[in-house]
């Protein structure tokens, strides 16, 4: 170590920064840990534990890690806990016995080769333009609504990073944005991009979010046709399987998901601190 450094200083700089572990010592063998990373966002901080982030002997174990975890990550200012879990009912009761409550699913799929289903009669698929975007805004309302987010709630500042996020996704040339139009207006769209390497994930991963046919055009096949397209698309780059996330709440998303062939795979918990 460079003798120049103040080596306390820099051991406290570390404890100061480094989100902290908590293991279970029972007499000399560990029984449980509990790892939660503290993240800020613009509104507020809160702390997320990953599929590996938690292990745990009995329900017991569990308990006095939140328990003792939970105290200080209150004073360090965070107002709720989320954490993946794999998606076994035995698992994830043990989270729901402490409080925690299923808030969405990640679901996965390989992806398969065969011949992408066609649109109803009428309806064409594109790739979207940034002449779109007020109708993609309009449709992603559609998509909040069914996802239990009331436009009416979003401040006008969530509304405008609203905007600014889909004007970035728009423009990077990785994300793909997918439109379907009947009588030349849009109806339906998609988006997809590479997900990122992430532990739980496969490699060569596609993820798709902004899935939202307009309700009048619901239940004719068009969002099983858009996906065939985009997926088909994802194959022709190299992607192999997809990967998307549904809320709980969303029980016409839920059907709809798991009749296109993805299967569960994590389950996002939360509890408020
Ligand atoms: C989910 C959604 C995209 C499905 O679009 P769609 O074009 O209606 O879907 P499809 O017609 O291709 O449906 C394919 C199959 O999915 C299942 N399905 C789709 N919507 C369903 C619903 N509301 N209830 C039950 N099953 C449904 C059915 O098995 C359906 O086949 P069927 O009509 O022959 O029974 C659409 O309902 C929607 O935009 N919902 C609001 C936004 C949303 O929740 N998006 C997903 C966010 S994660």
């Amino acid at each position: 170590m460079n003798s120049e450094l103040d080596r306390a200083l820099l051991r406290d700089s570390f404890r100061h920064i480094a989100d902290p572990a908590w293991v279970y010592d029972a007499t000399g063998r560990i029984a449980g840990h509990l790892y939660g990373a503290l993240l800020a966002d613009s509104t507020r901080m809160s702390v997320w534990t990953g599929p590996d982030g938690a292990s745990f002997d009995d329900a017991e174990v569990l308990s006095e890690l939140v328990e003792e975890a939970t105290a200080i990550w209150r004073v360090r200012g965070a107002k709720a806990h989320y954490v993946w879990c794999l998606g076994e009912p035995a698992r994830i009761k043990h989270w729901t016995d402490l409080g925690y409550a299923r808030v969405s699913v990640r679901g996965a799929m390989t992806l398969d080769r065969g011949h992408p289903r066609a649109l109803p009669g009428g309806y064409s698929i594109r790739r979207g333009t940034f002449a779109d975007l007020d109708r993609a805004i309009e449709l992603d309302a559609v998509l909040d609504a069914a996802q239990g987010v009331e436009a009416r709630s979003m401040t006008r500042v969530e509304r405008e990073a609203n905007r600014e996020e889909l004007m970035d996704t728009l423009d990077d040339p990785e994300t793909h944005h997918y439109v379907v139009e009947c009588n030349k207006r849009v109806i339906a769209q998609c988006v997809t991009f590479p997900a990122p390497p992430r532990r739980g994930s496969f490699d060569a991963t596609l993820h798709l979010s902004e899935v939202v046919v307009d309700p009048r055009h619901q239940r004719r096949g068009v969002a099983n046709a858009m996906l065939d397209t985009a997926f088909a698309d994802g194959l022709a780059h190299g992607f192999r399987f997809a990967e998307t996330q549904w809320r709980v709440s969303n029980l016409g998303a839920t059907l709809f998901w798991t009749s296109y062939g993805f299967q569960p795979t994590y389950v996002r918990l939360q509890r408020t601190l």
